[in-house]
């Protein structure tokens, strides 16, 4: 059997405000009027059996309503009661399943052209997840981008997984040429995947697995859950595993995860911009910029954010500021 889970729990902190905890950025209907949860789960129901969301308590209603209106009826939810990381959320949905299981993984918060190349890569991902592996899919980069995983390889081999490195160490890959972008997805067996956790991580795989056991329906505890470490699954097994194969892909795929992507996916379709490429969002009033370029100025209800295309990884932290100060 395979099995399309849909990892639907992060806060969306680097596109604050826009993505708030009410309303992550996976749930906003901007994408020709449907939400990037949508556009996912619609897109890999023809290549698996079943529907798989791993969300949380302040979630799932959105994800209920999303499946519904993109018309899927049938899937299971495992509700989280705090985000305890990717780690945690794979091994979830890894326990939920049967060991020989084909599970694959993907985020709900990435833009992604469906079609003949994305379905070469998703099918060569599901064979070499048969013969055992942990498969990634690799993107050619286009910028020294620090939020995302390196692949480095020789054909599918990976020589090594690099996640998030600074930006000179970024700058070095894209010179080298033989690294790929993580997209994000993975594919493997359940049991695969549990077996590697448990080498490399066994501590996640001990409180991850007491958790499940405890699991009230697709509930699970808040409690049990803050004992799990947090940790993604990039650093925890990613940069670890020797099962590890990518599939070099060539779909269009753009994460939605920081201003700096959806700036340049708004300014490839055409959105304005003036002639220091200074662009406005959430608002109609007129606005000027002198003295700034490449600035980006954001505004919602109760919130004005501006910053530099190139500090978009630094919105997290102003996020996580005020959380702390609430
Ligand atoms: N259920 C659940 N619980 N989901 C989570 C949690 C959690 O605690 N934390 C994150 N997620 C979901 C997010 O909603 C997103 O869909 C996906 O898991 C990936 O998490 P991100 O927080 O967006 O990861 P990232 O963007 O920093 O990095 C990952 O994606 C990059 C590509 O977009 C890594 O895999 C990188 O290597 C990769 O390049
Ligand atoms: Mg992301």
């Amino acid at each position: 059997k395979s099995i399309n889970v849909i990892l639907s729990g992060g806060v969306g902190s680097r596109l604050w405000p826009l993505s708030r905890k009410s309303r992550p950025k996976q749930y906003l209907p901007i994408f020709e009027g449907e939400t990037l949860f949508q556009k996912t789960a619609l897109r890999n129901k023809t290549f698996c059996d079943e529907l798989l969301v791993v969300g949380n308590k302040d979630n799932y209603q959105l994800s209920r309503t999303d499946l519904e209106k993109a018309g899927i009826a049938h899937y299971r939810e495992i509700i989280e009661a705090c985000p305890r990381n990717t780690a945690a959320a794979i091994t979830f949905a890894a326990l939920a399943c049967e060991p020989e299981d084909i599970l694959f993984v993907t985020p709900s918060d990435q833009l992604i052209q469906d079609g003949e190349a994305y379905e070469q890569a998703v099918n060569r991902g599901i064979l070499l997840a048969k013969e055992g592996f942990i498969v990634t899919f690799g993107l050619q980069p286009t910028r020294p981008e620090t939020g995302y995983g390196y692949i480095e390889a020789v054909g599918e081999d990976v020589k090594s997984f690099r996640e998030k490195p600074d930006l000179a160490t970024a700058k070095r890959f894209l010179e080298q040429g033989n690294f790929y972008w993580n997209s994000g997805m993975f594919c493997f067996q359940a049991g695969v995947f549990l077996d590697e956790l448990a080498k490399y991580e066994p501590n996640v795989y001990l409180k991850t697995f007491n958790a499940f056991r405890q699991m009230n329906g697709s509930f699970l505890d808040e409690d049990l859950s803050m004992e799990i470490p947090s940790i993604s699954v990039d650093y925890g097994v990613m940069e670890r595993t020797e099962k590890i194969k990518v599939v070099p892909s060539q779909f269009q795929w753009s994460d939605m995860g920081s201003f700096e992507s959806i700036y340049d996916y708004l300014t490839e379709k055409g959105y304005p911009k003036d002639d220091l490429g200074n662009l406005v969002i959430g608002t109609d009033k007129h606005t000027e910029f002198t003295g700034l370029s490449n600035t980006i100025l954001i505004e919602t209800d109760d919130v004005i954010l501006v910053l530099r295309k190139e500090n978009s990884q630094d919105v997290k932290k102003i996020y996580e500021r005020l959380e702390k100060e609430k």
